[in-house]
């Protein structure tokens, strides 16, 4: 399983975002489809450049952000050791990538879908938007720190309804706090989707519960395999029985995951 789905690819493009006057760590990459015919958005991909010596045995986790017949694109924030070399990488440079992995966000056709996404966590929902038969029916809420030119939010905003609020200082947070709130109640009959950092997850999951809203999260944490072999990203399920990100998730319904 692990080798079918594992592939060398070629780079076709590396795409800072960001302004003259807003510098950016934000990087498109993208890669030849390795044959991926299908996936599930949510799902993600380890990756991993042919040429990283021994200092960097393993690939890194990121969401599949869009899919077409020549290529693969995920949206990178450069944090550490890893992503820092792919945002170095240079058109025909071979990457090795195992996808797709993980279990995906739901996609029921005809429910009203809130896409709720904080900083780098909209990757996911570029792909999920793109594939959905019925965008009339999702409504995506997006907070952010850096403006709007880091993130491909505007390309996302022509097929949905869509609303960013951004985080210009710690005060602003209650606001969008109640503002995420507000949008889970509107949904309240239907499907939230959450993907973001882990204070953010902690709010919609903890809101989802109180109001039993049908929700699901997406977690990140640290992984080495990618395919359930290390036991690197071990959580708590909802009874406290641990379970590996990468293999059960990353899409935990919000009363099955601790975080
Ligand atoms: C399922 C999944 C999907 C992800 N999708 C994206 C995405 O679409 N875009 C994106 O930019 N990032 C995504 N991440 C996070 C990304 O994997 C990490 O930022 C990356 O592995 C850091 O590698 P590094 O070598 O640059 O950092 P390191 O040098 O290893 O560490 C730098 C910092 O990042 C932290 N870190 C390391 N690995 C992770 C991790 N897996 N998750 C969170 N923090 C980590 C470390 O604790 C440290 O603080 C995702 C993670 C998971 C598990
Ligand atoms: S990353 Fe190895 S078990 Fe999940």
């Amino acid at each position: 399983m692990v080798e079918r789905n594992c592939r060398e690819v070629k780079v076709r493009e590396v795409r800072f975002l960001g302004t003259w006057d807003e510098p950016s760590d934000f990087v498109e990459l993208t890669v030849e489809n390795p044959g991926w015919e299908s996936y599930k958005p949510g799902q993600f991909a380890m990756l991993r450049a042919k040429h990283w010596g021994l200092e960097l045995p393993w690939g890194r986790p990121f969401s599949i952000s869009r899919v077409d017949a020549e290529s693969v694109t995920f949206f990178i924030q450069v944090v550490g050791r890893g992503t820092t070399r792919l945002a170095r990488l240079r058109p025909e440079d071979v990457v090795i990538i195992w996808g797709p992995l993980g279990n995906g966000f739901s996609a029921p056709t005809k429910t009203p879908t809130l896409l709720l996404a904080g900083g780098m966590g909209i990757a996911p929902f570029r792909g999920y938007i793109e594939n959905h038969p019925s965008p009339e029916f999702l409504h995506l809420l997006f907070a952010h720190r850096p403006s709007l030119d880091h993130y491909p939010f505007l390309a996302m905003s022509e097929k949905v309804r869509a609303e960013a609020i951004q985080e210009r200082s710690s005060d602003d947070l209650p606001d969008i706090i109640a503002r995420i709130e507000a949008s889970m109640d509107e949904h309240a009959d239907g499907l939230v989707l959450a993907c973001g950092p882990t204070p953010f997850l902690r709010t919609v999951q903890a809101h989802a519960l109180k109001k039993s809203i049908r929700a699901e999260i997406s977690l990140e944490k640290t992984m080495a395999c990618g395919v359930g072999a290390c036991l690197g990203c071990v959580c708590k399920d909802g009874q406290g029985k641990h379970v590996q990100v990468c293999a059960r998730g990353p899409v935990f319904a919000a009363a099955d995951v601790q975080i």
